[in-house]
Order: C-alpha cells, then structure tokens, then sequence
C-alpha cells in the first residue's frame, strides 16, 4: 500500500518537474547592459525568439521614387494636392509603390475609378489625408523617426487597415449598478495585466498627466493618487510590449522619474507620445465621418494609432532599416496642406531637458540624437 503510494507520488513528482521544465525558455539568454555597469539595467534576450521578431520584421524590396526634371505633377494632373511637387514620373513611381503597402490585392481601383482624378470613393480621400500625416510624421516629428523615418508600409505593411490599431475600449458588460472601476479584469492592451484597461484614450489621444512622483518628501501639491499611478503604469505596459522591451530599455529603475538618470531612448519616447497624439488627434479622428461603419470601434471612433501600430514588437521599426531615403516627397510638407495644431504645453509637460552637470547618456542624447538638423526638409 505505501510503496504504491510512493509510485504515485514519484509520478506526480515527474510530471511536475517535466510541466516545469516545459516553462523555462530553451537557449541560454542573452544580456545587453542598457545603463553604466553596476546599474543593473539589463535587457533578457531570447536569441531564438529575436531571431523571429527580426523575420517577422523586414522591411519591404522597394525601388527608389526620386524627383526627376520636368514639369510637375500639379502642372500636368487635374487633382492633385498634397503630391503638386512630384514629377510625373515620381508621382507614378510612389501611386505602384502605395498600391504595394495599402492595397496589393485590389490594386489602383482600391482608390481609383476610371477617371483617375475622381474624389468619388472614401479610400482616395482618406489616402490624401494619410499622404499629408505621413509627410508631417516625417518632416515635424524627426526626433522621433529619423533618420530612419516612414512610409505606408511602416503602419500598413500590405493590410487595407494596420495589424495593430484601437479605439475606445467599452471593457467588459457588468450588472446594473455596479460601477466600472476602468480595471481588474484582462487587459489586452496592458499586456494581459488587470491593469487599467483602456490607457490609450487617456494618454494617446487625450493627453492626461502622466508623472506622478513627487519632487519633494513632503506632500507639497501634488495631486497625483495611487490610481493614477496605475493608469501610468498600463501605458508602461503598452510601451514594453508594443517595442518587445522591458522598463530598462527606457529607465533606471533605481529612479523611474528621473530624466538624467534614464537612457536617450526615454527621451525619444517623450517625443512619440506626442506624435502619436497629434496623429490620431489632427489626421485620424477627423477622418472618422468619411469612413464606412465597419472601420469604426464600438463605440463608433475612429481606429487609432499606438506605439504598436509601427513598432511590431521591434524596438525600432524594421530594426531601425531606413524608410523614407528612397521616398523624398513623403518626406516633407506640402505648402498647401495645413500644418497640424501645435500642442499645448505647461510646465510640466515641457520637453524634459537634464539638469545634471555631469556628461552622461540623456545629456548625450539631446544632442546628437535628437539633433533637429536631421530632419528631413523640403530640399
Ligand atoms: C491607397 C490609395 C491609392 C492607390 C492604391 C493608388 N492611388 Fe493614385 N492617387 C491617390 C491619391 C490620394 C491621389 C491624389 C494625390 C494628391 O492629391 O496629391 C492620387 C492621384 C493619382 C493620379 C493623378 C490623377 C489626377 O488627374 O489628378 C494618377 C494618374 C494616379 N493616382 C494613378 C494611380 C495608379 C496608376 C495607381 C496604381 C498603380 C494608383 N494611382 C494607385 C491614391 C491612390
Ligand atoms: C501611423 C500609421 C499610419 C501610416 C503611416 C499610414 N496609415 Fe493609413 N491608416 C492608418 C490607420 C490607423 C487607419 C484606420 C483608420 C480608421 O479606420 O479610422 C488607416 C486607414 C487607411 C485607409 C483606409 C482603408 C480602408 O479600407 O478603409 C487608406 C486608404 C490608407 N490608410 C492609406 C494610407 C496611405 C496611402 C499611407 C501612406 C501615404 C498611409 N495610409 C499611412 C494608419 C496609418
Ligand atoms: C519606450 C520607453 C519606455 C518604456 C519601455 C517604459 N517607460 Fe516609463 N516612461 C517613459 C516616458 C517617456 C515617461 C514620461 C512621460 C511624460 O513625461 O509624458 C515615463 C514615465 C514613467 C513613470 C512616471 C515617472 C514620473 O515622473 O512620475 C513611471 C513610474 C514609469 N514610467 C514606469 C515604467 C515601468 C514600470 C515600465 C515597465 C513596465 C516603464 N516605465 C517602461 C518611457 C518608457
Ligand atoms: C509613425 C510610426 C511610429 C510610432 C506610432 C511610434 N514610433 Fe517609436 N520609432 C519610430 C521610428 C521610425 C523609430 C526609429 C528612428 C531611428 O532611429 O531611425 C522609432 C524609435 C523609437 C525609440 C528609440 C529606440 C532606440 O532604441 O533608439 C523609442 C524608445 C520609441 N520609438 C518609442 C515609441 C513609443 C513609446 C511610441 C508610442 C507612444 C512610439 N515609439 C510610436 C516610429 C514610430
């Protein structure tokens, strides 16, 4: 009887061990130091995994679409808007090129019906007003895309509609009477935490404060609550899940608020907070009553960007390749299209700048990084 009752407990022991072990991640990980040594801010890297997400993201074969002599394209075409500085010959090499990122399946007609100049379906119009964000992407948001900066495709990458878009989330049906606290339950968009789950309309769209630590060990006026805190914190979660990074990729976390103590890439996000406001905010939202119900979210707004939309995972798009050198015209702003609202700027949401004296990476980065000159302007 207690033999048998060994064997059984060996079994399950087994068993165990071999669900265990089902669990651990197969190679030996890899580490990047992303701080000064002994800071401890180190990246886990799976090898095998990385290998996949680099697959996954490879940037499109494309021939260049370079300004050629000759008349331009407002010159020679009936309706053309945003494109009037292109060539002919540009022009036609970016509307294959489109058709390639956009629509591959339906090709021309996606957009077009047979008097080329025609407005007549939503899809060439709301094309128009994604050829002006991409140019403003590209030209006012440099020191969050370049050099490398984007196309369609960087979003796109041949869907009709981007992998990765959302709107507000209505979460999940309650009872009568019970209020929705906005968390505990899944979240998808928090990496599967029960964190808040919708952070993206409060601090993507809207623009909602998001530090929250104290400057001073007194409570001296800072309002900030613990709930709050939690809002942060699931868009932190958006952010390590859409670039495949943990926290360290951007902070120290000895001193998650400090700017000086945190590496350039913290301030290269601050930026693409921003932009991605001012995507969704000046170009998205305002397409939403030209497009069909089934490109709407439940709630009936547009499908928005998010950091996910062109990172993918990558902690770079297409691991930093460059995208824009062989599109020129995506990469300035036409004179005739409407520059996007400047945003709105208090005290504390003013571009974070170091103020410690000593030479280190954030200091670095505001410098040469994030230098304005690589911008791309109308050349
Ligand atoms: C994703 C939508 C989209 C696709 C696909 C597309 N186009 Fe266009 N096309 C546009 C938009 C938008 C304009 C207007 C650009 C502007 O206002 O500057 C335009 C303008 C044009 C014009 C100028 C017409 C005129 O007289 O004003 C021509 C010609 C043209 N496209 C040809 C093509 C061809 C050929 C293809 C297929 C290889 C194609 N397009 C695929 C969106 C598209
Ligand atoms: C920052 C990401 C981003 C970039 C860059 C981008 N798009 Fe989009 N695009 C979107 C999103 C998000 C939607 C969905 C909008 C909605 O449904 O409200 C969309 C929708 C569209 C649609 C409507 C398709 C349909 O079937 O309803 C067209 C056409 C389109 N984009 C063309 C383009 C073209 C052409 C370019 C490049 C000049 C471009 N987009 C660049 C994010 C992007
Ligand atoms: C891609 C870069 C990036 C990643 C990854 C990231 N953060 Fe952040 N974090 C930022 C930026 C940028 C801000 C400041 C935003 C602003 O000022 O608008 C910030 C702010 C914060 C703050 C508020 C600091 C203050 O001043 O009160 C906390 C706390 C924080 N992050 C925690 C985290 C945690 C925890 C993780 C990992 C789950 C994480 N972050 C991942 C970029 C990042
Ligand atoms: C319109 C496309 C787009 C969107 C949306 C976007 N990014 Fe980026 N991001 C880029 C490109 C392109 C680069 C690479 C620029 C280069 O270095 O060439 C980049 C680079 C970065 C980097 C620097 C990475 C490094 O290791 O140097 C960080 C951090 C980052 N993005 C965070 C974010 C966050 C956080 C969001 C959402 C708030 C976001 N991005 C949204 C296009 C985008």
């Amino acid at each position: 009887m207690k033999r048998s009752f060994n064997i059984v407990r060996c079994a399950a022991a087994g068993f165990g061990l071999l669900l265990l072990t089902g669990c651990f991640e197969s190679p030996p990980m890899e580490t990047v130091q992303r701080g000064y040594r002994g800071t401890g801010m180190e990246q886990v890297i799976n090898p095998d995994l990385l290998a996949e997400k680099v697959a996954a993201n490879l940037p499109p074969e494309t021939q260049p679409v370079m300004p050629l002599p000759g008349p331009k394209s407002s010159e020679l075409y009936k309706n053309v808007q945003v494109l009037g500085d292109t060539s002919a010959g540009e022009l036609a090499g970016l509307m294959v090129a489109m058709t390639e990122w956009v629509s591959p399946e339906q090709g021309c007609n996606y957009c077009h019906v047979a008097d080329m100049a025609s407005d007549e379906l939503y899809t060439k119009r709301v094309a128009r007003t994604m050829i002006s964000m991409t140019q403003n992407i590209n030209q006012s948001w440099g020191k969050h895309v370049q050099p490398a900066g984007v196309t369609c495709y960087t979003c796109h990458r041949g869907n009709n509609i981007p992998e990765y878009v959302w709107a507000e989330d209505p979460g999940p049906k309650h009872a009568a009477r019970i209020t929705d606290p906005g968390q505990n339950t899944v979240s998808l968009t928090a990496a599967y935490s029960s964190l808040p789950y919708d952070p993206l309309t409060t601090f993507l769209q809207d623009d909602a404060e998001i530090r929250m630590a104290s400057a001073t060990a007194l409570p001296t006026g800072n309002r900030q609550s613990i709930k709050q805190t939690e809002w942060t914190y699931s868009l932190m979660m958006h952010f390590s899940e859409s670039l495949g990074v943990g926290c360290v990729h951007c902070h120290n976390s000895r001193a998650f608020a400090s700017w000086s103590e945190s590496p350039p890439t913290r301030v290269t996000a601050w930026h693409g907070i921003r932009m991605v406001r001012d995507i969704n905010n000046s170009y998205i939202s305002p397409i939403n009553d030209d497009m069909p119900a089934n490109r709407k979210g439940p709630l009936g707004d547009a499908l928005k960007a998010n950091c996910k939309t062109c990172h993918q995972g990558a902690y770079k798009p297409f691991y930093g390749a460059p995208q824009i050198e062989n599109f020129p015209s995506l990469g300035y702003t036409h004179s005739a299209v409407v520059m996007p609202s400047e945003m709105e700027s208090d005290e504390s949401d003013s571009e974070p700048m170091n103020t410690s004296d000593e030479e280190d990476v954030t200091e670095a980065s505001l410098t040469t990084e994030n230098d304005s000159s690589r911008v791309m302007v109308a050349g």
